[in-house]
């Protein structure tokens, strides 16, 4: 992957908002998020808690024109995402033409709305690939945290995905609740055939941010199920014939240094929201006084190359101290800005999940003072969850 440690800004010759920079890499990821419409109401949910007030959802033609753009671009990988994708009922139309373009396509998908013809015909538009969610290995658990009774539904599905030949990335995300049955979501992934299975630690962004302290798992919880995923792997080496292999995606707010989030600002990730604002990252739209430019009025050229948006913390400059000088800024590129701000009010601080953070206590507090604050009710992704969350003012 390209990228460039250092983006000159020509601020003299900024207008309307717009900067340009000459050293910027290829947009190698696009991520359409198609609606953040979702039939399932999941606690760790990272689409924006504002979801039900953005309204707008762009049409098949400006999809189209996207992906196009993007494709010249340099974009390679596509993502269906959402919310659900299955909900668009031109899925079908899209995929063919990201397939026409040269995508190597994935669809994120909840599994509900994947039924044997649709499966057919995203097979017939050429889809490339599916991850397909879990909330748990358990019935109970899986239909509790989802607020849906959808367990089964997603059996099925896992089975229709593999009988149309498409390799399958299952996905569970872990916490306190499910991270004790960790070798039991490793046995159903083996039993449903999945080529990956992703155990991703809770982020708290979004959904997941508000009910971090009924989510939040302890250390000795996720040192236990690390044990479980490192003994599945040793059992697995040397094993000749198909196999599951396992990613276990640590949670941020247990380490000492950030990840490198995006793999960097601007460096080779792009999201489109479903009303076509595009940004950096998908949580890019609770960071305040971006100014995030939108696909209906402005190219993903100029988007890309001379957002302001998407040259705030490119390179380097925009870094304060520790990491300014710290060694480590071109490997994790002072790690998140979602959870920069959410942590400390200011998006261009450090990542406080580094040590070196003058904030990382605040990252330690939070951990440790999640069992005393779980008499706070849960939040369930909702349309009147959100509407309540974001309501206006009254006069
Ligand atoms: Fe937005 Fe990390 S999630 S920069």
């Amino acid at each position: 992957w390209r990228r460039r440690s250092r983006h000159f800004l020509r601020r003299d010759n900024a207008v309307a908002g717009l900067t340009e920079t000459p050293t910027v890499g290829q947009p190698l990821w696009l991520l359409a998020e198609l609606t953040y419409q979702c039939p399932l109401h999941c606690v760790f949910c990272y689409n924006p808690t504002q979801h039900a007030r953005i309204q707008d959802e762009m049409s098949t033609a400006q999809w189209v024109d996207v992906m196009q753009q993007a494709r010249k671009l340099g974009a390679a990988q596509l993502g269906f995402s959402g919310g659900e994708p299955l909900l668009r009922d031109d899925l079908e139309e899209l995929v063919q033409e990201a397939h026409r373009l040269g995508y190597y396509t994935n669809l994120i998908t909840s599994g509900v709305g994947l039924t044997p013809t649709r499966a057919q015909k995203l097979k017939d538009a050429g889809l490339d690939h599916v991850q397909l969610s879990f909330q748990d290995s358990t019935k109970e658990l899986n239909d509790f945290l989802s607020h849906t009774k959808t367990f089964e539904l997603k059996q099925r599905v896992a089975r229709l995905i593999k009988q149309h030949d498409w390799p399958m990335v299952m996905n569970c995300v872990l916490h306190r609740h499910n991270l004790p049955h960790v070798g039991k979501i490793i046995e159903m992934a083996v039993a449903l055939e999945a080529e990956y299975l992703e155990l991703a630690n809770t982020q708290y962004y979004g959904w997941a941010w508000i009910n971090r302290d009924h989510l939040m798992p302890t250390r000795e919880e996720l040192q236990e199920a690390e044990a479980v995923v490192n003994r599945f792997r040793a059992e697995q080496e040397g094993k000749t014939g198909p196999r599951t292999r396992v990613l276990f995606v640590v949670p941020d707010y247990f380490e000492e240094r950030p990840k490198a989030c995006m793999n960097g600002w601007g460096a080779v990730f792009l999201s489109i929201a479903p009303d076509g604002l595009a940004m950096p990252c998908h949580n890019a739209r609770d960071l305040p006084g971006l100014q995030l430019p939108n696909v209906k009025d402005t190219s993903i050229a100029e988007i890309w190359q001379r957002s302001n948006a998407f040259n705030a913390f490119r390179g380097d400059s925009w870094m304060k101290a520790p990491c300014r000088t710290c060694d480590e800024r071109h490997k994790d590129f002072g790690g998140c800005r979602c959870q920069a701000f959410l942590i400390t009010g200011d998006a261009t601080e450090a990542d406080p999940v580094c040590s070196k953070s003058p904030h990382h206590e605040k990252v330690v507090q939070l951990v440790k003072q999640a069992p005393t604050r779980r008499s706070i009710p849960i939040v369930f992704r909702s349309d009147a969850e959100s509407r309540l969350l974001h309501a206006e003012p009254s006069a």
